[in-house]
């Protein structure tokens, strides 16, 4: 067995693990169950700003927010997450783009699709190599309704449903992407900085002594001018754990508040916020 192999065996192994879980007991780490579609409004925070061309780190999640970075012009779209699983759910994406032209898998549940898809795939890069021996060790060990049990159930958006999936791959095929598979609490060095960075709202899960290291991973990963990008899922801005979490960012970063009409119910809804890099002057 080679490399790529046993580490798909290994990480197949691991799925099943999580299935024999209680369910959320995994929740946000390296083996958890993915989002089939985002749960919160990125297409319209993303919109609010300038990605054309630019260089972008986003969570991958489901892969929404990525694939709206790139709809919006973005030249380069790194990913990161703790959930490694989250990668194999966007090359499965991806080929379905490929195969059927829409955005988001209908019939995921049901094997034979998986089949059908896994026999149009022609793997080029490692990750993508990695994904397609992944999805073919799961369809030979688990049952169709085992399938289910891979993504977590929310309240989903599917936010790229009418999206042109020919420039997505367009796009996608002319960018060397990297997955970087992290906790981005804990310190890391991707050697690389970026225009932008989106956050989603997993700074809500982080605990305060945290909060600093999440600062110097933000700030050591941006560009001069760069941005950090974030959504609210938790009601108001002013709430104790976005004040403590501004408190730790205020001296790099200068916060704004994103806001959105929400002309069906007449009202402003607070959808996320931004952290502009600072020029720190160094005290000596
Ligand atoms: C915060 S969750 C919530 C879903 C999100 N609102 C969306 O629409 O996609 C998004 C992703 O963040 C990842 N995540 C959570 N905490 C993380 C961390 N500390 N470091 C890296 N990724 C994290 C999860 O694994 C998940 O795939």
């Amino acid at each position: 067995m080679n490399k790529l192999e046993s580490i798909a065996k290994y990480d197949i192994k691991k799925t099943d693990e999580m299935f024999q879980a209680p369910y959320g007991s995994s929740k946000f780490t390296t083996y958890d169950r993915v989002y089939s579609e985002t749960n919160e409004p990125c297409d319209i925070i993303i919109s609010k700003f300038d990605v054309k061309d630019k260089s972008v780190l986003t969570v991958l999640g489901s892969g929404d927010q990525a694939i709206q970075f790139y709809v919006n012009g973005a030249k380069n779209v790194d990913l990161f997450d703790i959930n490694k699983l989250t990668i194999y759910y966007y090359y499965l994406r991806i080929w379905h783009m490929k195969k059927y032209g829409t955005m988001y898998p209908e019939d995921i549940f049901n094997s034979n699709y998986f089949k059908e898809i896994l026999k149009y795939v022609n793997p080029s890069s490692y990750n993508e190599k990695l994904a397609y021996l992944y999805w073919n060790r799961f369809i030979s060990k688990f049952d169709s309704d085992k399938l289910n049990n891979f993504f977590s159930n929310s309240f989903y958006r599917k936010i790229n449903e009418d999206v042109n999936s020919e420039l997505v791959l367009k796009k996608i095929s002319e960018d060397d992407f990297s997955f970087h598979n992290l906790d981005f609490t804990l310190p890391f060095d991707l050697s690389k900085k970026y225009d932008f960075i989106y956050t989603s709202n997993l700074s809500d899960y982080i605990k305060d002594e945290r909060l600093k290291i999440y600062r110097d991973n933000l700030y050591n990963h941006l560009n001069k001018g760069g941005i950090v990008l974030s959504s609210n899922l938790s009601g108001s801005i002013n709430c104790h754990k976005y004040v403590t979490q501004r408190r730790a960012l205020r001296r790099y970063f200068k916060f704004r508040n994103i806001s959105y009409f929400n002309k069906e119910f007449m009202e402003v809804d607070d959808i996320g916020y931004s952290y502009k890099k600072r020029r720190i002057k160094r005290i000596i």
